[in-house]
């Protein structure tokens, strides 16, 4: 018996494939992918500004998702306090790549290497609270980082606009 059309259809439709998120460390060349994507955010202070110097020196922090042609749809980074404190920063994922769980890995890696370098806990300071409480997070409060609100003054006073968003943090061992 001959196929109907509904089936031809359904033989000429492109399969669904969902290729695995892939978290790598950053290198050389994702420098400045990197910057340019967490700057998009930065004008609506959802990021703070990372010059591509910033990123050189903090390389190792960085960690990033690629798609197979190798450009960078997320980034995410580590930004060392103390021995015993660290924040996740640069969290961002290209607009066109939103949506289909890059964010939600990029944090999970950026607590991987917070807990492998023997971090206790891991803070986060963001508007996406949806996005961290079910990532594990609980609501903190920026008063308890005084070492991010000396930094925060020091860099810029324009950035203490932080005041507005919420405070998240983890334990991690
Ligand atoms: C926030 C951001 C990184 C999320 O990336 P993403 O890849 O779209 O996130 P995911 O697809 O992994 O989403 C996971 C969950 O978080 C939720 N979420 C995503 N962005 C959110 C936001 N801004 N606020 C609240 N919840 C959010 C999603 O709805 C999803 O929930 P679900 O699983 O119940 O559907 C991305 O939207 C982005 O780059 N935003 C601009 C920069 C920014 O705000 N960075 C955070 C600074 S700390």
């Amino acid at each position: 018996m001959k196929p109907g059309p509904a089936a031809k259809r359904e033989s000429s439709r492109k399969p669904v494939t969902t290729a695995p998120i892939e978290v790598e460390h950053a290198e050389e060349r994702d420098i400045a992918a990197i910057s340019t994507l967490n700057n998009l955010f930065a004008p609506d202070g959802l990021t703070l500004p990372r010059s591509e110097e910033f990123v050189t020196t903090h390389l190792a922090d960085y960690q990033v998702v690629r798609n197979a042609d190798g450009a960078v749809l997320g980034c995410v980074a580590l930004d060392e306090y103390s021995p015993s404190l660290v924040e996740l920063v640069s969290l961002a994922v290209s607009p066109t790549a939103q949506g289909r769980g890059i964010g939600r890995r990029l944090i999970a890696a950026a607590e991987d290497l917070a807990q492998q370098r023997g971090y206790p806990q891991i803070f986060a300071i963001s508007l996406a609270d949806g996005l961290f409480l079910s990532a594990g997070f609980h609501e903190s409060s920026i008063d308890v980082y005084p070492e991010k609100i000396a930094r925060y003054v020091k860099i810029s006073r324009s950035e203490l606009s932080i005041g507005r968003k919420f405070c998240f943090a983890r334990a991690l061992r």
